[in-house]
């Protein structure tokens, strides 16, 4: 079993992530761990509720069952969520406990922190985006008709229980939205200035076929590394005043290709890849970057045989990305990479990106 430690300063707050492949039957059991003999209410992934409801073995009283897909997180759900909790008589001494993906994990933590002002909240990921990135570092939100996370709050678990064995209910393309991520960590590493030097790319080049089985201790080492840089990230910047931004490599462009074909054609994770390669692009028309490392970092993501994703009209794109929350409406932030696994911040103009991309 690993435990590592997330500090939050500023909250005076500490908590675990306990990554481990232990039975799953045990679940109920590690979630008591952190409660002082609490009641709680399970907000659990449809998916994982057919999959090991059995094994988990809540009852349908204590269980909200999510659907799946980035739609639930909605303001409906997160209604029907406190309403669970209140006719649960749910107190400040109780808890909500989140077993599923990033959906789950962000909806069932912002009912955490809303309910009663916010209780304790166990988040329980089950995919390995969630893992590596999702449920560490406090963000919480439901979705708007405006966009994705529109509301939502910073709130830090009581607790994060990740069990590899969960890992095994992916499908390929499910697992791969993961890797988006994992590949992320890989070219930001030092800028997270971690206080040891992983190598990450140099862990999945040496490890791919170990990851792709989803081989226990391979997951759990992987999951470690990139829980270690996100921590190091969150525990400097908890509310993205600066240094969290570098987090979003690969998000301005990929955000943008997931609204414009409405979040149904690419996973998250496809579209941060492309993202991603994107950033390499621009930087190389900048003069950021020489050609020997974009060449490395389009060999590097070859290896994990992502679905390829088609040009987008760029005209359309900037306009998408200029309405980005995180823009300021006349430019376009982009983190893009300046060395080797290194990224910095970045405005563009959507004419600069018009006359590049042409
Ligand atoms: N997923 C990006 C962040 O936690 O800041």
């Amino acid at each position: 079993m690993i435990s590592l430690d997330v500090n939050i300063k500023e909250l005076k707050k500490t908590y675990p992530v306990i990554i481990e492949w232990d039975e799953i039957r045990l679940t109920r059991q590690k979630i008591n761990n952190y409660l002082n003999g609490g009641k709680f209410l399970v907000v659990i992934s449809q998916k994982i509720d057919k999959l090991y409801g059995k094994e988990l073995g809540f009852t349908k009283e204590e269980k909200f069952v999510l659907k799946d897909g980035e739609h639930e997180k909605n303001f409906e759900n997160y209604r029907k969520i406190l309403n669970f909790a209140q006719k649960l008589k749910l107190t400040r001494k109780d808890a909500i406990v989140a077993i599923g993906g990033g959906v789950v994990g962000d909806i069932a933590g912002f009912a955490a922190s809303t309910y009663m002002r916010g209780i304790d909240f166990i988040n329980i990921p089950t995919t390995l985006l969630a893992c590596v990135d999702s449920s560490v570092g406090g963000k919480t939100a439901i979705d708007t008709s405006l966009g994705k996370n529109i509301i939502g709050s910073f709130y830090q678990p009581k607790a994060v229980l990740i069990n590899t064995n969960f890992l095994k209910s992916l499908n390929d393309r499910d697992f791969k939205t993961g890797l988006g991520e994992v590949i992320k960590y890989a070219f930001i590493e030092k800028n997270c200035k971690a206080e040891e030097d992983f190598n990450l790319s140099n862990f999945l080049s040496s490890n791919i076929q170990k990851i792709f089985e989803k081989d226990n201790l391979t997951m759990s080492n992987l999951i470690q590394i990139c829980v270690k840089l996100k921590i190091s990230v969150v525990e400097k910047d908890e509310k993205e005043a600066g240094l969290r931004k570098i987090l979003n490599f690969g998000h301005t462009y990929g955000h943008a290709i997931e609204k414009i074909t409405r979040y149904k054609k690419y996973t998250h994770g496809e579209a941060v890849i492309e993202g991603i390669k994107f950033a390499f692009k621009l930087a190389m028309k900048k003069n950021i970057i020489d050609k020997n490392y974009k060449f490395f970092a389009d060999d590097f993501i070859k290896n994990f045989r992502f679905n390829e994703i088609s040009a987008f009209n760029m005209k359309k794109m900037s306009e998408i990305m200029l309405t980005d929350k995180k823009s300021n409406g006349k430019t376009i932030t982009f983190i893009l990479p300046i060395n080797y696994f290194s990224v910095e911040e970045f405005e563009i103009s959507p004419e600069y990106l018009l006359s590049v991309t042409e």
